[in-house]
């Protein structure tokens, strides 16, 4: 078992940390403040190739695998988490699907645009179907060689900007539930799509979340992604993929309020020494870093899991439950670290503190992940 990072991994992860440090870290703030990541610094990405980390080199992508692909993830997210989940969704549950399960045609015509510079979105989600997404109620009517869709979809980050969107609605009659939905992809400017305001969220406000109206959307049948019938498989399974990215981007997120807290514990002084010579601030410390590397672990198991060709449902799951609700408690201890300071917006562990609060609730809830890891035992067994 070899632990180690290879010497192409190395190299990106520290290629990556110092572009971030260098071009996004003097902006986060402000992004946060302002609730919007410019198109510029999704334009330094995509310079990089990091639009294309899922899409095969082939179609003019990087081609990483998924370790890599964390990697790059974590080092976004430890200077801006909003930053990070855009890029996240576009490659995990934006382009890959379509590498997936993509016809060639679908293929040449989608991807180069993808891994180059267009951002893509996931809508699954509705106002009245978001864990129970086998409820959704948006409708997609066969018509010649379109399908007329109909109906809202919410929570769609990157809705704002993206070129293309993932849309995922019901082919089959209500009673058909997970087995009577397709997914479609639409353009930006489409007649019939109209996109909402950006929610104003509590963390990762510099991400766009919007709601989408669909009213007799038109889409080319040459443009349903898979068969009829197969979208809640297809949803299913880049949402898998979604979830390790979840779990990189909660990584990211805990070690930077980590170091930060490390940083001002060995500075900050009281009771006549700093306060990481004080047991209680060391407990807080240590109790910190076993769950940092505890979420490493399991994000590079599932994420070695899904590059081997292994189910990884299960594994996937558990590192997101397990990191998001981690990145939750560090970043909470974090602010603890710092008292008051930590509370008020000069620091950034406040703001990672907003940040991380949505990781236990979008792609599954924590409650969807512990229904996911269940069933799964319960189904094939326990892992030994
Ligand atoms: N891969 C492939 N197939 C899968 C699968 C997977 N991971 N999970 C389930 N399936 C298949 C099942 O095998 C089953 O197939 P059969 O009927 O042929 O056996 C079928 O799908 C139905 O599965 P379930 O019976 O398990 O379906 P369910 O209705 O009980 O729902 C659920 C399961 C896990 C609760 C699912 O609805 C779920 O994951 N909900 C959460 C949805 C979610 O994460 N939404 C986030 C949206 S994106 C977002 O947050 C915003 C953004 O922009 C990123």
């Amino acid at each position: 078992m070899n632990f180690d990072l290879t010497d192409d991994q190395i190299q990106i992860r520290d290629a990556v940390r110092e572009k971030c440090a260098a071009e996004f870290a003097p902006h986060a703030l402000e992004w946060d403040r302002d609730g919007e990541v410019p198109r510029t610094a999704v334009a330094v990405l995509a310079d990089q190739g990091f639009l294309g980390m899922t899409v095969p080199d082939t179609y003019g992508g990087l081609g990483y695998d998924s370790r890599t692909t964390t990697l790059v993830i974590e080092e976004i997210a430890r200077v801006s988490a909003a930053l990070a989940i855009m890029v996240a969704v576009h490659n995990s549950v934006g382009a890959y699907p379509i590498v997936q399960f993509g016809t060639e045609e679908q293929r040449k015509r989608f991807l180069p645009g993808l891994a180059s510079k267009d951002l893509c979105a996931f809508s699954l989600s509705e106002p009245d179907a978001g864990s129970d997404a086998g409820a959704l109620a948006t409708t997609a009517v066969r018509d010649g060689d379109d399908y007329v869709l109909n109906g809202s979809k919410n929570w769609v980050t990157n809705g704002q900007h993206a070129s293309l969107y993932l849309v995922f609605a019901r082919t089959g009659d209500r009673a058909s539930r997970t087995k009577g939905l397709s997914a479609f992809i639409v353009q930006r400017g489409a007649k019939g799509l109209t996109l909402g305001e950006p929610e104003d969220k509590m963390g990762i406000r510099g991400s766009d979340t919007v709601v989408l109206s669909l009213q007799d959307l038109r889409v080319p049948a040459s443009q349903r992604l898979g068969e009829e019938g197969d979208g809640f498989r297809i949803a299913m399974s880049a949402l898998d993929t979604g979830r390790i990215g979840v779990a990189a981007q909660a990584l990211g997120v805990m070690t930077a309020a980590f170091e930060q807290a490390v940083r001002y514990a060995q500075q900050r002084h009281a009771f006549g020494g700093p306060l990481a010579k004080i047991q209680a601030i060391q407990f807080k410390l240590a109790e910190m870093e076993r769950r940092i590397q505890s979420t490493r672990l399991l994000i590079r198991r599932a994420a070695w899991l899904k590059d081997v060709g292994r189910p990884f449902t299960r594994e996937a799951s558990m590192a997101k439950l397990y990191a998001s609700e981690a990145a939750t408690w560090v970043t909470h201890q974090a602010i603890q670290v710092f008292g008051g300071y930590g509370y008020v917006k000069d620091y950034d562990v406040e703001r990672y503190y907003r940040d991380a609060r949505v990781m236990e609730i979008y792609e599954g809830a924590s409650e969807i992940q512990r229904l996911v890891i269940a069933r799964s035992l319960l189904k094939d067994g326990v892992a030994v």
